[in-house]
């Protein structure tokens, strides 16, 4: 896409200097030269109207020639001559690029006397993300740091969106100490300089810990009907769950007790309880980090825990559950 930039040079005053181009248009225009904006890449078209009769003229870059007339002195093939008559005297770039920012200068002469019009050319280029931290799997406690590197003209800012909390930090580097398990999440780096939509990527944080059963509970089951034995564990890689019997027993699945592993939770499955169903399971849900167990009672109907029988189907170590399981047992 073409852009063009009319610059009409015969009202300049003929005391006109080439030696101090930018005062002088000041004081002319009364503001500094004017400035053309560019993307980078695109092509634009450079136009000098002029409407007496010149007898030299020349497009200049900074304090280089780029056409005297229609000779081109410029070397670069990106540069060419659009139109050159006595109204109008044209050059176009192509493919703009971040150097060709700057100055560029039409000059002639027109009764003897020189004449010179500005434009500043600005390139842009749009805001964007050239290198980003990966997703990365850290361990609860360790510290986090995040790079998000851009380019841009102008420059760009650089902020960091926490998409749980919807938390913004400004800046290419967003450092989390000692990293807690809720805040594993996406973060997204977003790069902005106006000049296109922003550029944004994303970077996702895993949090690993070990596991922590969550839910454990003693279940009444009648002979000869369905029973189901739930432990639920949060874990970040997910646990590997096993099932024992009180004396450490590893629990087999048979035609009447299977073992569902699922993602959080690890289900006993009694399809036809019998008699040596009743009593002491402990769950045990471990994965690299570490493990953790819990146990739990599938008790007998009618059964009432006192004097001798076994007390404590709330969980060693997890207190928490002290008061459901003394209800439960209250109830049976
Ligand atoms: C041209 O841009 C410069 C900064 O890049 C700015 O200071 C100046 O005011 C601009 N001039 C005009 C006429 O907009
Ligand atoms: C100069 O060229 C422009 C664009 O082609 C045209 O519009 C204009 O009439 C020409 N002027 C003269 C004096 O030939
Ligand atoms: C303008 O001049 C700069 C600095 O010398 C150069 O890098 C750039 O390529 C030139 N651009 C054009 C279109 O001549
Ligand atoms: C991105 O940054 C990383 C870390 O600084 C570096 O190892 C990698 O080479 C960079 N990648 C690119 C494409 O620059
Ligand atoms: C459950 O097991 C008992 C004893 O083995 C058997 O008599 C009964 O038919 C079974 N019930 C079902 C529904 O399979
Ligand atoms: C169940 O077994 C676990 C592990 O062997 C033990 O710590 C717990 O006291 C037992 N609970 C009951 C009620 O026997
Ligand atoms: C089960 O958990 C308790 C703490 O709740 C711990 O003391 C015990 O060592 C664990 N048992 C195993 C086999 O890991």
């Amino acid at each position: 896409c073409n852009r063009t930039i009319w610059l009409y040079a015969h009202h300049l005053p003929s005391s006109f200097l080439l030696a101090e181009p930018s005062s002088v248009q000041a004081a002319e225009f009364g503001h500094l030269p004017d400035n053309l904006t560019v993307l980078e890449g695109e092509s634009i078209i450079l136009r000098c109207k002029i409407d007496e009769e010149v007898t030299h003229k020349a497009w200049l870059n900074r304090s280089n020639i780029l056409f005297a007339g229609t000779d081109k002195w410029s070397l670069d093939s990106r540069v060419s001559l659009v139109n050159s008559n006595d109204s109008d005297f044209s050059i176009q770039i192509e493919r703009v690029a971040v150097t060709d920012e700057g100055p560029y200068t039409c000059s002639f002469q027109a009764r003897n006397q020189p004449r010179i019009a500005h434009v500043y050319l600005i390139v842009q280029v749009p805001a964007r993300i050239v290198n980003i931290s990966q997703d990365k799997s850290v361990n609860e406690g360790d510290d986090v740091n995040l790079f998000c590197l851009a380019v841009g003209r102008p420059e760009p800012t650089i902020t960091w969106k926490d998409f749980r909390y919807g938390r913004i930090y400004e800046g290419e580097f967003l450092d989390i100490t000692d990293i807690k398990r809720h805040q594993a999440e996406e973060f997204e780096c977003i790069t902005n300089n106006g000049v296109a939509p922003p550029d944004t990527r994303r970077v996702k944080v895993t949090v690993n810990y070990p596991p922590v059963i969550t839910d454990v509970k003693n279940m009444p089951a009648q002979l000869g009907k369905t029973a189901i034995l739930r432990c639920e564990a949060m874990a970040v890689p997910t646990a590997v769950f096993e099932w024992y019997r009180d004396d450490r027993r590893p629990v087999e699945s048979d035609n009447t007790l299977k073992i569902k592993n699922e993602k959080t939770r690890s289900l006993l499955l009694f399809t036809n309880v019998t008699e040596k169903h009743f009593g002491n399971y402990t769950c045990f849900a471990s994965n690299r980090l570490g493990a953790s167990n819990a146990s739990m009672l599938l008790l007998r109907p009618g059964a009432v825990y006192g004097g001798g029988a076994p007390l404590s189907p709330c969980v060693s170590g997890l207190g928490l559950w002290l008061g459901l399981c003394v209800s439960i047992l209250m109830k049976v």
